[in-house]
């Protein structure tokens, strides 16, 4: 006798990306559409999207040494700069420029476009993004900077200037090792040498009519606090007006780097002069940690890239880092960026295209399986209340879920979650077809790791929706 076997075809969950306009705010238990549980306490459980009710905060006018609001935290996206260093990553001026105008979207405050002297492709990619990208000044005044790293010599300057002055907001970014294993190895220079040198790039930058100037001593995380006081302090006379502090090799601790940043705040002459800046490599794991600790104390300028991605481990991620920031608010004086975090999605699945640096599924907010739930306890929390284990909703990163609850069956999942799946899909079954159809569920569920629509619609049919037989084969033969 032959038997049908009805194959589950694969359909892989979709999400798709959403325009609108979003803030991310507390949410509490009683606002929710969810049913409301009167008993327990009207405490803060997880960010939510926007209540009408608050009003927007704005981002401040630009002014680069000098930020009106004390809360406003810029975001410095070195995507196409450190970004573009990561290993396998090369991206063409095209890409970049459409990276750049997702940029642009997502609300960044700096984009550092490239490293112009470093070959003439990025020179010309630089230029092309600040010339169109860098003037399209938007209904509210809102243009990104776009910056051009350099390092402290003339030609590296003179061409990061060249590329980005066309910009409506053009910044040069120049930098010069300051720690003793950079400046003996590495440099072969002095204490004294690297300090001239800095001073003096940083006016040249300066004299070539740049008002916008950062500077970063490399391998600040290593460096001998007194000597980065007194360089840091040289170059805020010489004209910078962003001191950006790397820890290059991502060796520092959280409370460490927050540590690094208060000091300087306190020890550098000139600093209120200033924006302190952090630039935080992932070698540890760290960099979101260490950059989120930067901006607690003081740091208001934060350097990341879409995805975390950068030299070695990378760089902070600024999905994490930007989410981070709305979901601590109350512990971190609601600092604020200018982010419209609904274009997070979009953009970081356009720099995994572009760059080809595939994303790990458990990427925190943006990995495939960052908003999935497949043991069955946890899809039960979720038909209940998302907050039980959701702490951000995907609509607020630009997602659109494939379902309601943001289920994914699976073989962990239970009854309920695969009836509510079935309903959702328009079933509506009795209890004993629910139980048959669940240990056909369970059989497929061992063999394919996810059971999507599709599947379950072939399972209803195939166990639930049968006609009754006419007539039966018996047996086949062919000759
Ligand atoms: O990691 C680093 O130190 C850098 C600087 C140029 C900011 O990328």
């Amino acid at each position: 006798m032959a038997t049908l076997i009805r194959t589950p075809f694969f359909s892989p969950t979709t999400f798709t990306s959403s325009n609108n306009n979003n803030q991310l705010l507390l949410l509490r238990l009683h606002s929710s559409k969810q049913p409301t549980h009167s008993s327990f306490p009207n405490f803060s459980i997880s960010c939510s999207s926007q209540s009408q009710s608050q009003s927007p905060r704005h981002r401040p006018p630009y002014i680069p040494n000098h930020i009106p609001d004390p809360s406003y935290v810029r975001i410095f996206d070195t995507t196409l700069r450190d970004g573009e260093q990561s290993p396998g990553a090369s991206m063409t001026s095209k890409e970049k420029l459409d990276i750049a105008r997702q940029l642009a979207k997502l609300g960044v405050d700096i984009i550092e476009a490239g490293f112009p002297a470093a070959s003439t492709d990025d020179f010309e990619a630089v230029k092309m993004i600040a010339n169109e990208v860098g003037n399209a000044v938007d209904d509210n005044g809102y243009v990104p900077v776009i910056c051009g790293l350099s390092r402290c010599n003339e030609n590296d300057i003179q061409t990061a200037w060249n590329a980005v002055k066309h910009a409506k907001r053009p910044r040069i970014h120049t930098f010069i090792a300051t720690s003793a294993i950079h400046m003996e190895f590495k440099l072969r220079m002095s204490k004294q040498q690297v300090i001239d040198k800095a001073r003096t790039m940083v006016a040249f930058a300066r004299s070539l009519g740049c008002q916008d100037v950062e500077f970063s001593p490399e391998d600040a995380g290593r460096s001998d606090r007194e000597f980065l006081y007194q360089i840091l302090g040289e170059v805020i006379k010489a004209g910078a007006t962003t001191l950006n502090i790397p820890d290059t090799v991502g060796i520092t601790m959280p409370s460490e780097f927050g540590k690094l940043i208060a000091d300087i705040k306190a020890n550098t002459p000139g600093v209120e002069n200033v924006i302190i800046s952090t630039h935080c490599q992932n070698d540890l794991g760290l960099s979101t940690a260490n950059t989120i600790e930067g901006a607690r104390a003081g740091a208001r300028q934060l350097e990341v890239t879409i995805n975390g991605i950068g030299e070695r481990a990378g760089n902070a991620s600024l999905e994490e880092v930007v989410m981070a920031l709305k979901c601590g608010g109350h512990i971190f004086n609601n600092l604020f960026t200018g982010i419209n975090t609904r274009h997070i999605y979009l953009t970081s699945r356009m720099v995994e295209e572009y760059s080809g640096l595939q994303l790990q599924p458990h990427k925190a907010l943006v990995g495939a399986n960052a908003f999935a739930h497949e043991s069955g306890i946890h899809q039960d929390g979720m038909l209940k209340h998302k907050g039980t284990y959701e702490i951000i909703s995907p609509e607020d990163i630009g997602l659109e879920r494939s379902n309601e609850a943001g289920i994914v069956l699976g073989k962990l999942s239970g009854r309920h979650a695969m009836r509510k799946r079935l309903e959702e899909l328009g079933y509506e079954l009795k209890d004993d077809q629910v139980e048959s159809l669940f240990w056909r569920f369970k059989a497929v569920a061992e063999q394919k790791k996810r059971i999507t629509d599709a599947d379950l619609r072939a399972l209803v049919s195939d166990e639930v929706f049968q006609a009754e037989p006419i007539w039966k084969l018996d047996d086949l033969q062919f000759r």
